[in-house]
């Protein structure tokens, strides 16, 4: 049985990541999507908030879990007893940091395999960092975050 991570901070969710998702969840035979919870950060959403929007958003796919977790990703990944930690890369950009992260990763759990997946092309300019931006500032995201996200966003800056 192969068990995959995909960690983010999903702060909120986008149909970036959700794409992801639903490839990865193709390719091992279960996925836990696990948030970050990180004190040091101040997060739009809480972590209850941001686990229950991947919840609504993915609307039950069978083999894709939610859950959170704190401090080191590589002890999370094995308390959980995964094999492979799934991310996603957009622009050469996320190379520098994601290459980091692998390596240290790999040094804290020698038993892990991290594998990434490229971006659709269709979301290689979208973070959540972005969207929230573009919305506080007045800005449309429909149909580049999931609409559930996209009405709590609105709450969330006053705009409904
Ligand atoms: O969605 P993000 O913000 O790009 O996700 C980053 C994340 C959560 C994968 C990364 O910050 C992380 O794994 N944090 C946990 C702490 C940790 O393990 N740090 C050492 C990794 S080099």
């Amino acid at each position: 049985m192969k068990r995959a991570v995909y960690p983010g901070s999903f702060d909120p969710i986008t149909n970036g990541h959700i794409d992801i998702i639903k490839r990865a969840s193709k390719l091992f035979d279960e996925l836990i999507v696990a948030v970050l919870v990180n004190p040091a950060k101040t997060p739009l959403f809480t972590v209850e908030e941001r686990m229950e929007l991947i919840k609504k958003s993915l609307n039950n796919i069978p083999n894709v879990k939610v859950d959170n977790f704190d401090g080191l990703l590589a002890h999370y990944v094995s308390k959980v007893k995964a094999d492979v930690i799934v991310r996603g890369l957009r622009a050469v950009s996320d190379f520098e940091t994601e290459f980091q992260m692998a390596l240290m990763n790999k040094r804290l759990n020698p038993d892990v395999e991290i594998v990434f997946l490229m971006t659709s092309y269709e979301y290689s300019y979208l973070s959540s960092g972005v969207v929230k931006e573009v919305v506080r500032l007045g800005g449309n995201v429909s149909g580049l975050v999931p609409e559930c996200v996209e009405t709590k966003l609105l709450e969330k800056v006053g705009r409904r």
